[in-house]
């Protein structure tokens, strides 16, 4: 089978490898790739956005599935025109990436369907927000309703703050995603990830993970995409696990389906363990980045048979297995991100993969056959051991390796676990 993949990140390069090894595929294409996926795939230039010209590519190569990596085609319905033309896609469809493309969309299912989630009020303008604080208490969590590159949501301490901050998002700082706003309840706990593969009906668990989503050591200052990740994470133990399949994940399956949009794709659940359980914070409909590298990392079997028995609607029996070994990634960035980051720096990787360690390019570029940064966030140094403790020292053994002078990254990434991991 040949398959198209869509994306250029660190996600998409870590799919990209792992595709790469699945017996089922033929020939694998990515658009529009980037230098680390080059190394697995033919990287071709499409307009994402103009489905007719996707739909097209996939006729001619004769395409028998697409990966759609990143959120925004997927909002933008880019699974809907592929099944239209008879095309199988991994991800879903427009209707069903509402659960990560509005926020209120989701708090409105999670009221529907008795999942537990915090409290919320829906806000469509700067006096209904603001008014609508008073039913909170400090730190209020206000977040744009529509996608925003995951820099949509804000957490203030007071309420003059708070004020502040939404007359920002009302006054367009997130575009149009910021129309409508969510307040709501804080909730108080440990934040990890659920991955879940679904057809709509079977429900595959596919891995957990936390993620570093702070620049700053110690997990401080502003947001980011992630900064370093790791697959599994202890703190959603076995017992955890079954809980937030029954409670969360099987009633937002089969609600989307008996409202008529079957949710296809991964289902990634943001949770934070709260003293009472694991509530939702978020879906995203798409792998977490960097979270996917760390569980392409462990996952062990064809990836494109399971996400195309998925695309299908053909889960039912499928089975993942993944590496009991512990993987960890850490994020290195070039200097400035999450603002505005350098472009253009130099990169040598070095002999940083010759002791096992995978780097997944997020945002390189080749510039007259030398690797240049390319983004904010440019490379994934990912490795795997026993436990959080050995798979963060072999990481940052890799990452010492690298030769990125205008780039940085966190030394702390896994740190709650590795204490932890201290104290047994
Ligand atoms: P989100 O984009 O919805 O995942 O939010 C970004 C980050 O804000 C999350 O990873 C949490 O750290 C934090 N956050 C979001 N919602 C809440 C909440 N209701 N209570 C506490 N923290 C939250
Ligand atoms: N690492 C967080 C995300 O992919 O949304």
């Amino acid at each position: 089978m040949n398959i198209l993949l869509i994306g250029s990140g660190g996600r998409e390069h870590a799919l990209a490898w792992k595709l790469a090894q699945s017996p089922s595929l033929t020939k694998l294409y990515a658009a529009p790739g980037n230098p680390g996926i080059a190394e697995e795939a033919e990287c071709v230039t499409l307009d994402v956005s103009n489905h007719g010209a996707v739909v097209e590519f996939c006729q001619g190569k004769k395409i028998g599935l697409v990966v759609i990596g990143p959120e925004a085609p997927l909002v933008d319905g880019l699974a809907d025109s592929l099944s239209a033309a008879s095309i199988p896609a991994f991800g879903p469809s427009a209707k069903a990436a509402q659960l990560e493309g509005s926020k209120g969309f989701t708090k409105d299912l999670c009221a529907r369907a008795n999942i537990p989630t915090g409290g919320y009020v829906r806000t469509h303008s700067l006096a209904e927000a603001t008014a609508a604080l008073a039913k909170f208490t400090a730190p209020y969590v206000l977040k744009a309703d529509g996608l925003a590159a995951g820099k949509g949501v804000v957490i203030a301490p007071d309420k003059d703050e708070a004020k502040a901050a939404l007359a920002d998002m009302f006054d367009g700082a997130f575009g149009e995603a910021g129309a409508q706003v969510v307040i709501e309840e804080f909730l108080e706990g440990e934040e990890a990830s659920f991955f879940a593969i679904t057809d709509g009906v079977s429900v595959l668990p596919f891995g957990t993970a936390q993620d570093h989503k702070q620049v700053g050591e110690g997990d401080v200052g502003p947001n980011t995409g992630g900064m370093g990740a790791y697959s599994p994470a202890p703190v959603l133990t076995g017992e955890l696990q079954t809980r937030v399949i029954k409670e969360i994940i099987q009633p937002t399956v089969d609600t989307m389906r008996a409202e008529g949009m079957p949710y296809s794709g991964v289902l990634y659940a943001g949770l934070m363990l709260t003293a009472t359980g694991p509530q939702l914070i978020e879906y995203n409909c798409r792998f977490g980045d960097p979270e996917c590298q760390v569980l392409m990392t462990r996952f062990e079997g064809d990836l494109a048979a399971v996400m195309l028995a998925c695309a299908k609607g053909e889960l039912a029996g499928v089975e993942a297995g993944f590496d009991a070994k512990t993987a960890l990634t850490v994020v290195m960035c070039a200097i400035g991100y999450p603002g505005t980051p350098e472009k253009g720096g130099a990169i040598d990787l070095g002999a940083s993969e010759e002791d096992g360690a995978k780097v997944f390019h997020a945002g390189t570029k080749l510039v007259d056959g030398a690797l240049v940064a390319n983004g904010g966030r440019v490379l994934n140094v990912t490795a795997s051991g026993a436990n959080v403790t050995e798979a963060k020292a072999a990481a940052y053994e890799a990452v010492a390796k690298v030769d990125f002078p205008s780039g940085f990254y966190r030394s702390d990434i896994g740190w709650k676990e590795v204490a932890r991991e201290g104290r047994a």
